[in-house]
């Protein structure tokens, strides 16, 4: 099979690095798997290292593997997405821990399918600059904006930079697990409750953030960078069927919406094939089955993380990055079951009010900012915990 494209995948035993298995399973007479990062889960890896042949692998969480992997190369991350036989790379780490490597692969010049939404939100900027000086193409893995680039179709081939005639961007969103409780619920619910979510299957980091709607607004501050565009002109709409994925809407009145089922394989095939559209079949939308699609508003009292994350948007400088290192670790003292639900947002806004924005010019001082934000927050669940 010569004419390959070599892949390397970041977060392989992960949620999203499941979906990017199961496209890379269909493709194989187009695309090889040379190289995987996983963070502990080296069982796992064994297993995918087997199944696809991989030759190079980067472990980020463990030192030193019990048993060896005979005749695969361990090599540090950053390293592994620059190799000159890399053609693709999959960013599905979470977290600030994506920035590094994403920076080597935009060095690289490679192209970049990028699930990873922290770190467009935290060092926008940052990426912006790297973009403007590399042969790399960055291209989206989440489901909105894979959506949303599918119906500018020709506009626009480059991320970063302004979309003519674009009047306004929409996001869909399910509304999460809670969408129909009251405040009094909300305050009630477990994490168990929270990691069922109605339409799609993620990581808990991610599906907590679906049932707050923090997931919208870093998404929403994701989508300013990638289309230079203002926080007014994008919004947000609950929409419980998780068919439509993103909406344009343009200038002269016209809006086009990118549909299908909720599965990361579409986005991450997208990525994958771009600019081609894949001949590869997949099972659609059966509109008749459908009936309908729902539009509503989101709820900002009942889920006040959606209206901080815009806050910090509208606030710029270092706000997104205070946003998302606050939002982190109230997410992960939830799902420790230290605080609960309804303090995730009251945490955040907590620590928000003690932060002045500041200009964060380099990727040391992002992650400065970063780690005195977790530090701050920290401190407030030591306060807050139950
Ligand atoms: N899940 C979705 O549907 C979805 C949709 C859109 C965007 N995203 C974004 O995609 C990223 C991954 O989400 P996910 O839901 O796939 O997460 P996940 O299921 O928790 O998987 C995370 C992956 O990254 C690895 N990892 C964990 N901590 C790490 C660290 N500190 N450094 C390096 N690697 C680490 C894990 O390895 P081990 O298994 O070895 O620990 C695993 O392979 C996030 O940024 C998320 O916002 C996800």
């Amino acid at each position: 099979m010569e004419g390959r494209k070599n892949v390397v995948l970041l977060g392989a035993t992960g949620s999203v690095g499941a979906s990017a298995l199961q496209v890379l399973r269909r493709r194989r007479d187009c695309f090889r798997l040379l190289g995987i990062s996983v963070h502990r889960d080296l069982e796992r890896a064994r297993d995918i290292a087997g199944e696809f042949g991989v030759q190079y692998l980067s472990v980020t969480g463990k030192k030193t593997p019990a048993r060896p992997f005979p005749g695969i190369r361990r090599l540090p991350i950053e390293e592994l997405v620059s190799l000159d036989s890399v053609d693709h790379v999959i960013v599905a780490i979470p977290g600030l821990t994506a920035l590094r490597p994403l920076l080597s692969a935009l060095g690289a010049g490679k192209k970049i399918a990028l699930a990873n939404k922290e770190s467009v939100v935290v060092a926008g900027h940052l990426l912006r600059r790297a973009l403007q000086t590399s042969k790399a193409t960055l291209l989206p893995v989440d489901s909105e904006h894979s959506g949303i680039f599918q119906c500018l179709g020709s506009r626009t081939e480059v991320f970063f930079s302004k979309v003519p005639a674009l009047k306004k961007i929409w996001l869909t969103a399910s509304g999460g697990p809670f969408r129909d409780l009251t405040v009094e619920q909300l305050s009630r619910v477990t994490v168990a409750d929270a990691l069922r979510h109605p339409t799609w299957s993620m990581g808990a980091k991610i599906s907590v953030d679906s049932a707050t709607l923090a997931n919208k607004g870093l998404e929403k501050i994701e989508a300013g960078w990638f289309y230079d565009i203002e926080p007014a002109e994008i919004d947000a709409v609950i929409h419980r069927e998780s068919i439509v994925h993103g909406l344009v809407e343009f200038c002269d009145g016209t809006m086009l919406a990118q549909l299908s089922p909720s599965s990361m394989e579409f986005p991450i095939a997208h990525c994958l094939d771009f600019p081609k559209k894949s001949s590869v079949a997949a099972a659609g939308i059966d509109l008749l089955t459908l009936g309908a699609l729902h539009f509503e508003a989101p709820d900002r009292v009942r889920f006040p993380c959606l209206a901080l994350a815009e806050a910090a948007f509208e606030a710029g400088r270092s706000s997104p990055c205070d946003f998302e290192g606050a939002n982190r670790v109230a997410v992960e003292a939830f799902l420790r079951e230290d605080i609960a639900f309804m303090d995730i947002p009251k945490i955040i806004g907590e620590v928000l009010s003690t932060l002045v924005p500041v200009d964060l010019p380099d990727l040391t001082s992002v992650e400065e900012r970063y780690v005195e934000v977790r530090r701050r927050t920290l401190e407030k669940i030591s306060r807050t915990r139950r």
